[in-house]
């Protein structure tokens, strides 16, 4: 039985139906309101705004609960492969054996990059951030791919092509900005194995595969896979309601990923670390800091929107930071000085009354540090894990047959009517 919710407005009573998630959480569904009251809503940063109906990903901010289309992320996490997981949120559903071969198979026919990109790489400044080469480059694939994307082998071969190439521009990028030789993607080689292969073999230096390594990387990218209408992939859902092609909407949300209180922000936390490492290692300071409200500084890492207890990312990226420095026989002092600024910050009132706890962020960098990833290079690393979650998100508003132009309203509050002044009667000052 539907229940409504009530506003009385200039007298009048207006009754808006509840819409009811599979999880039991509750929107009062609006699309009338304008129509039936002139007024619209309000909501900066959309805090309390659901912007479409999903199927792909729960969470829940209060209880630290992250689910992939049903299955809890400490599961996929332990168990999945980011192929597999891809694959889940993608299409719905685990894969058969058979499916995930063939994906497999499908990733490698289509890893390689139109040797005249290259051209493209080595122009860019050698100092160009990462992000930006990512975001242009992916934009750029739409050049060698013309497909209109109306039907559906158009889409699978476009997802097919954005998912199997991202790794090879990631690690194409990285090479020519060091000016050394690309390494091309191995037909014998796993998704991550070759990404890793890609991204450390050298003519000169073998790159050994760690399988320990991959089975880390395959973890990280399964963390970052999905995560409901965050800011990067609600810029993919708004983009691609305008029906531009998907690399040109996976190359917003690549944009959007790259700010440092967004997906920016595990390059951030290192930096951070660092600057307090150089700084003496006064963490006391950086929590001081991130407490004065005159003080633009933030404990990057730290806080999310909907998480309002530990990022479960959070809690199985903390544990894969002993095991892979463990492997790799790492001490790095930024890992227990992270430690100890977590222990010092979720003692405080401060952090305690804003529901300040670590995010995906706030490890993530120090597991890529040790695998030998470039600190600028951390964002790619996050908008590598996202692009399943973009691409099944895309699919999603694009499956739908009453998918909305995204166009939201305002309330202005600038001049009324004006005249327009010709030059020579406007005052001189
Ligand atoms: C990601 O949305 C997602 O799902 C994102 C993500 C994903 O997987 O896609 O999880 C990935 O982006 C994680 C977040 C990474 N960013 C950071 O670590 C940057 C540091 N964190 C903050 O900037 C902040 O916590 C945000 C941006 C993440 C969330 O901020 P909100 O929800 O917009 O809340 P807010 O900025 O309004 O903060 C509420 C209060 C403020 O104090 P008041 O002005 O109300 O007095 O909490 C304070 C803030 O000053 N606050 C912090 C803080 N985060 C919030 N104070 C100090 N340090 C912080 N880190």
């Amino acid at each position: 039985m539907t229940e409504y919710a009530k506003i009385e407005f200039e007298g009048k009573i207006y009754e808006f139906p509840i819409i009811v998630g599979s999880e039991g959480e509750k929107a009062i569904d609006i699309s009338n309101l304008r129509q039936m009251t002139g007024l619209i809503t309000l909501d900066p940063g959309y805090a309390n705004t659901g912007s479409c109906i999903s199927s792909i990903t729960f969470m829940d901010g209060e209880k630290g609960i992250l689910r992939y289309r049903g299955i809890p992320i400490e599961e996929l996490a332990e168990h999945s492969s980011f192929i597999e997981t891809t694959y889940l949120l993608i299409n719905g559903r685990l894969p058969t054996r058979d499916e995930l071969n063939q994906t497999s198979i499908l990733f490698n026919d289509h890893s390689l990059v139109h040797e005249d990109m290259q051209i493209f790489y080595q122009n860019f400044p050698r100092a160009s951030h990462p992000m930006g080469i990512l975001s242009a480059m992916v934009n750029a694939l739409r050049s060698f791919y013309p497909e209109l994307q109306t039907i559906e082998e158009e889409i699978n071969i476009t997802v097919t092509r954005l998912l199997s190439k991202v790794r090879t521009m990631a690690a194409m990028s990285y090479k020519i900005s060091r000016g050394h030789k690309v390494v091309y993607p191995r037909p014998d080689l796993s998704y991550c194995a070759n990404f890793l292969n890609m991204m450390f073999d050298t003519p000169v230096k073998h790159y050994d595969i760690d399988e320990d390594l991959v089975k880390a990387l395959n973890t990280f990218w399964i963390l970052h896979a999905d995560h409901e209408q965050n800011c990067s992939t609600s810029a993919v859902r708004l983009v691609g309601s305008g029906r531009v092609n998907l690399y040109a909407a996976i190359s917003a949300g690549i944009a959007a990923l790259w700010g440092p209180l967004h997906g920016g922000a595990n390059q951030a936390v290192i930096e951070m670390l660092s600057d307090i490492q150089e700084d003496g290692g006064n963490y006391h300071r950086a929590i001081e800091r991130a407490k004065d409200k005159k003080d633009p500084f933030r404990l990057m890492g730290f806080g999310h929107r909907v998480y309002k207890s530990y990022d479960p990312r959070a809690k199985i990226m903390k544990k894969m930071c002993h095991k892979v420095l463990k492997k790799l026989h790492i001490t790095d002092p930024l890992l227990n000085m992270a430690k100890e600024l977590e222990a010092a910050a979720l003692k405080d009132d401060y952090f305690i009354e804003y529901n300040l706890y670590p995010n995906v962020d706030f490890y993530s960098g120090i597991i890529l540090r040790a695998m030998g990833i470039p600190t600028n290079m951390f964002t790619v690393m996050f908008a590598i894990g996202r692009l399943p979650g973009w691409i099944a998100q895309w699919k999603e508003g694009a499956d739908d047959p009453k998918w909305k132009l995204g166009r939201p309203r305002q309330i202005y509050t600038g001049p009324k009517k004006t005249q327009y002044i010709p030059i020579d009667k406007r005052c001189t000052q």
